[in-house]
């Protein structure tokens, strides 16, 4: 178990599912002896300091080993999961997602890769283009072939197609701010060394072409050797400043005067409560509520639920047909959409699921699309789909409820139970979060745990396609277990 996770975590310092993080300064700050203007971008890119020699030995070479000693890793220079008050809470969930999902997967089946020359880009996250086709052949047959074949709906379709134009929509909308705040600025000095590069487009066609060749790496790591680790750009519309090195990832999680900075498109969807629009006392109390079911001792709790997920998934796309060729990443998605509907919304296979399922995919589209409300457009199907999963959600918030009252159910059943079960301490045995942000938050903790988890998964196989020694070990490591 505990090797299978380094595999994890050497796979997440290689290909980290999110490139990099985005803030905005809210006040002026100094940096380097550099000065970053308030309205500002701050962005670091996670690889830098996950491909760097002076904290990884041969950092290109994919070694599970190195997380034997995990206290020799600097802090803040292996940064998957982010870092500070804002660091991911659902790292714990991922673990014990990626533990039962890897135990079936090695112990059931060997595979190879359909195509060596797939090709990769980010868009935004990593993904391989075809979604990783691979020969899959179960090594316990007839276990398999019992098994009824699931009907297993079909992947959550990609947002690679929406993604260049959410990018375009992100630099026109804060572009308008940037340039009218730069014609009624005082002069500023010492600001980092680079260009601002041309109005409306500064420096984003360049990375979203190397995101697109997935080539982002070095072409942060250019500029990072032209201009120093503190530099400024504009990104999306809006001047940026790229820092790079582990103080940089530190003071990008930790300083208060930096505040998360989402698109308006996000926000729309997934609703305005959502914990990424929170700062302050709100953050914290909605943060704490999320962490009482996500906490590392809740995982007793659910590890048998995800294992039931995960064998029903097995048992039926994967070695249903006794092997042949399956598509990893689409594969992927659904197993962990359908671990958040059980585990978080506790919403059993159903119609209900399913209608879920179809709203969910409807959100994510719009979620990286132009934010213009005009019919036809995928912001516009974004929206309504957002109000069906809405709908959903508030239907489960309602019959979680009532089934607590009844003493049917109890707080550790689910999320949503153990969020409508929290009160707050001051007062009269009011509920901790209104309902709207019980909601906007069951729908972002589905849009954050789906991609990345279901990216790191891929991932990993498409690794051990190719690392016999890798999987060698790990087929003999100690798994986790229902017991
Ligand atoms: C391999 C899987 C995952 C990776 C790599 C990942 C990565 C991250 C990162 C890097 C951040 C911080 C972003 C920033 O500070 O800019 C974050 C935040 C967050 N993640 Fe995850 N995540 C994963 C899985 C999950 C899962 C399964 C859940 C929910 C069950 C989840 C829920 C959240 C939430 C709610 C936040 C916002 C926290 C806050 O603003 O306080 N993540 N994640």
């Amino acid at each position: 178990m505990k090797y299978t996770w380094k595999v994890a975590m050497e796979t997440l310092r290689t290909v980290p599912p999110i490139f990099g993080s985005f803030r905005t300064t809210i006040k002026d700050i100094e940096y380097q002896g550099y000065h970053i203007p308030k309205g500002w971008q701050v962005f670091t890119a996670q690889i830098v300091t996950h491909l760097d020699a002076k904290f990884f030995d041969d950092p290109r070479k994919f070694d599970p080993a190195r997380f034997h000693n995990q206290s020799s890793i600097p802090p803040y220079c292996f940064v998957p999961f982010g870092g500070g008050p804002r660091m991911c809470p659902g790292n714990e969930f991922a673990r014990t997602e990626k533990l039962v999902a890897m135990h079936y997967l090695v112990r059931q089946f060997m595979w190879k890769l359909c195509s060596k020359e797939e090709i990769y880009r980010k868009d935004p996250t990593p993904m391989p283009v075809l979604g990783l086709p691979i020969e899959l052949e179960a090594k316990c047959p007839s276990e398999y072939a019992r098994t009824k074949r699931n009907k297993v709906r079909s992947s959550i379709g990609s947002m690679a197609a929406t993604v260049a134009v959410a990018l375009l929509v992100a630099i026109l909308t804060p572009l308008i701010v940037y340039l009218v705040r730069t014609r009624t600025r005082p002069p500023r000095r010492n600001l980092p060394p680079g260009s601002l590069g041309l109005p409306l487009i500064g420096q984003s066609l360049g990375l979203l072409r190397a995101m697109r060749r997935n080539d982002a790496e070095r072409w942060v790591q250019e500029r990072i050797e032209r201009y120093g680790p503190v530099s400024k750009l504009s990104l999306f519309g809006a001047p940026t400043v790229l820092l790079a090195g582990a103080a940089a990832n530190k003071l990008l999680f930790l300083h208060d005067a930096l505040a998360p900075k989402q698109p308006r498109s996000l926000a729309a969807i997934l609703g305005r409560r959502n914990i990424l629009e929170l700062t302050g006392d709100d953050h914290r109390r909605v943060r704490g509520a999320l962490m009482q079911f996500l906490k590392p001792d809740m995982l007793r709790r659910y590890v048998g639920k995800i294992d039931g997920e995960v064998r029903r998934h097995f048992a039926g796309r994967w070695a249903g047909g006794g092997g042949g060729v399956v598509t990893v990443l689409p594969l992927m998605k659904t197993l962990t959409f359908d671990i958040i509907a059980t585990l978080l919304f506790g919403l059993d296979r159903g119609e209900i699921r399913e209608q879920l399922a179809a709203a969910f995919a409807g959100m994510l589209e719009g979620m990286w699309s132009v934010p213009v409300d005009l019919p036809f457009t995928p912001f516009r199907n974004g929206l309504r789909a957002s109000e069906r999963a809405r709908r959903i959600l508030e239907a489960t918030v309602r019959e979680k409820k009532a089934n607590l009252e009844q003493g049917k159910s109890s707080p550790s059943d689910d999320l949503i139970s153990c969020l409508v079960s929290l009160r707050d301490g001051d007062d009269d045995g009011r509920q901790l979060l209104t309902e709207e942000e019980i909601v906007d938050n069951a729908m972002l903790a589905l849009v954050a745990g789906h991609d990345t988890s279901a990216i790191l998964l891929t991932f990993i196989i498409r690794h051990l396609a190719t690392d016999p020694t890798t999987l060698a070990a790990m087929a003999q490591g100690k798994f986790i277990t229902t017991d």
